[in-house]
């Protein structure tokens, strides 16, 4: 998509030639755009709100096509709520994206709202926009892919600053096809994506960012005593492969920042099986690895002054003659002996192994996202991602970067009372915690293996994917969470 930011007097508005133009407020006088465009339509719009058709409120949008005075095609007048941010003005493109692009429009002319800094809003309606352009159909035989907006125009008023502009418009086209890569992995079905096709795609990526790319394969990671890592592995045809990128945008720091993903390419529970209903969601458990190769895309590309490392450990979670069982011992990488009492628990058993060689690294700070319980979903429903951490200076900064990034989390508690709940009998600890606080007891199962590093633990089971269609967005891969380890890396090297 090619976006382009120019300067504007609200009066010149109207001369505008486009197929589609919108305007954000939520009520006439609310903004010196919304009155020139009803001045310009001889009080058009005060008519659409005096009819009571659109009221102005967050996310409602009203269409008046060939409106007498305006040169554009279509008028999108488009409301707001009065603490209107990033997250309400990305889903508000996202919408109008998915409402016009299906009518053959192809170019969009947005009007940064009021009350909002130019370059965070140009950033968001950019995101909000590209991520609409996107649909989950790769394989269907009749899909549209030219059904999307490719040209999108921002206009800033007059005392804009436009080199800040230009670059915010720069960076926001980097973050966006981040977010589209790591939706287009994750959406792949499991027979598309095996562990060794996830990792050539992780070295093709690095290879065009320019990125150090290194593939861990099953032979190295027995070498390396990976043990939790290969025994998810142990029952599937297909090899693992523990991806390694690299970037270094500040040499002389000692400061490390490790970037993990759940890689898992499909999750069949094991021996410990799921039931058929729903199964084939489970090609989605390696969305977390999908946002760690979509951010170092993004990270090579934004330059920004710190040094990351990435891992994702990918394997496929299969039944079979080798497979491991309930019961079984691994000794993990760090030494630490692992009780396996549910093989479905294998999204932190891989993890555990890639939190130690990070640490092994060097890494002086760790995030991990994988949709990694179940319990999660049912403590925080699709709307928030889990947040665990040991290091409340660390969350600070996280916090700032959600902020940036408009994602929704939600904080959920560590205790020692929860590690309690996977003391080993036979091993050091085990892989379940049973069924109370599911979604913590798998968060301290980490924390075992990450010693005394500032850490901090994504799980976006919940998130990772939408399973209705929302105005803005398809069902299928969100992309979450892209966005936030992209911010989260741009705060830790101070922007
Ligand atoms: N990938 C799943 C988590 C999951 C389950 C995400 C359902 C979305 C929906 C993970 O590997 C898993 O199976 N977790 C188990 C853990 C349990 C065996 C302790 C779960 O959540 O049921
Ligand atoms: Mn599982
Ligand atoms: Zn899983």
């Amino acid at each position: 998509m090619k976006t382009t930011i120019e300067r504007r007097a609200a009066v010149q508005l109207a001369q505008l030639e486009t197929e589609a133009l919108v305007v954000i407020a939520a009520q006439l006088a609310a903004a010196t755009s919304i009155d020139a465009v009803n001045a310009a339509t001889g009080g058009a719009v005060a008519e659409l709100f005096a009819s009571g058709e659109f009221s102005g409120k967050a996310l409602e949008t009203a269409v008046l096509t060939r409106p007498a005075g305006v040169k554009a095609k279509r008028l999108v007048i488009a409301g707001r709520s009065a603490a209107l941010g990033v997250l309400e003005l990305w889903r508000l493109a996202g919408t109008i994206t998915r409402q016009l692009k299906g009518k053959g429009v192809h170019h969009l002319t947005v009007v940064l709202p009021e009350g909002v800094g130019a370059e965070a809003a140009a950033a968001a309606i950019l995101n909000g926009v590209a991520s609409a352009n996107f649909e989950p159909d790769t394989y269907k035989s009749d899909r549209k892919p030219e059904r999307r907006i490719d040209t999108l125009t921002l206009i800033a008023p007059q005392s804009a600053s436009l080199p800040a502009l230009d670059t915010a418009v720069r960076e926001a086209a980097i973050v966006a096809d981040a977010h589209l890569f790591a939706r287009e992995l994750a959406n792949e079905p499991s027979n598309r994506l095996t562990p060794t096709i996830m990792g050539q795609r992780a070295a093709a990526m690095a290879q065009a960012a320019g990125l150090e790319c290194e593939l861990i394969g099953e032979a190295k990671a027995r070498e390396l005593k990976m043990g939790a890592f290969l025994g998810v592995s142990a029952g599937s045809a297909e090899p693992p492969v523990m991806m390694v990128l690299r970037y270094r945008g500040n040499p002389s720091s000692k400061d490390l920042l490790a970037i993990i993903g759940k890689g898992i390419t499909f999750d069949t529970g094991g021996i410990s099986i799921k039931p058929a209903a729903n199964m084939e969601m489970m090609k989605f458990d390696m969305c977390g690895g999908a946002a760690t190769l979509g951010a170092m895309q993004a990270i090579a590309a934004l330059k920004p002054k710190i040094n990351v490392l990435a891992l994702v450990p990918a394997s496929e979670n299969m039944p079979g003659g080798r497979a491991q069982k309930p019961g079984d011992v691994q000794i993990a990488m760090s030494g630490q002996s692992i009780e396996v009492l549910n093989t479905d628990a294998e999204g932190r058993m891989v993890l555990a192994d890639a939190i130690c060689y990070a640490r092994q690294q060097g890494a002086t700070h760790l995030i991990d996202s994988a949709t990694l319980t179940g319990a999660c979903v049912v403590a925080l429903g699709h709307v928030n991602s889990g947040v665990f951490t040991n290091d409340e200076a660390f969350y600070q900064i996280f916090q700032r970067a959600l902020e940036r990034s408009g994602e929704k989390m939600w904080r959920l508690p560590l205790d020692q009372e929860y590690a309690d709940q996977i003391k080993g009998t036979v091993g050091d600890v085990l892989n379940t915690g049973g069924r109370w606080g599911g979604a913590i007891t798998a968060a301290q199962f980490l924390q075992e293996f990450v010693g005394d590093t500032p850490w901090i633990h994504l799980d976006i089971a919940g998130t990772a994917w939408t399973e209705e269609n929302k105005p803005w967005m398809p069902k299928g891969p969100t992309g979450a969470p892209t966005y936030t380890l992209i911010e989260l890396v741009r705060e830790m090297a101070g922007r």
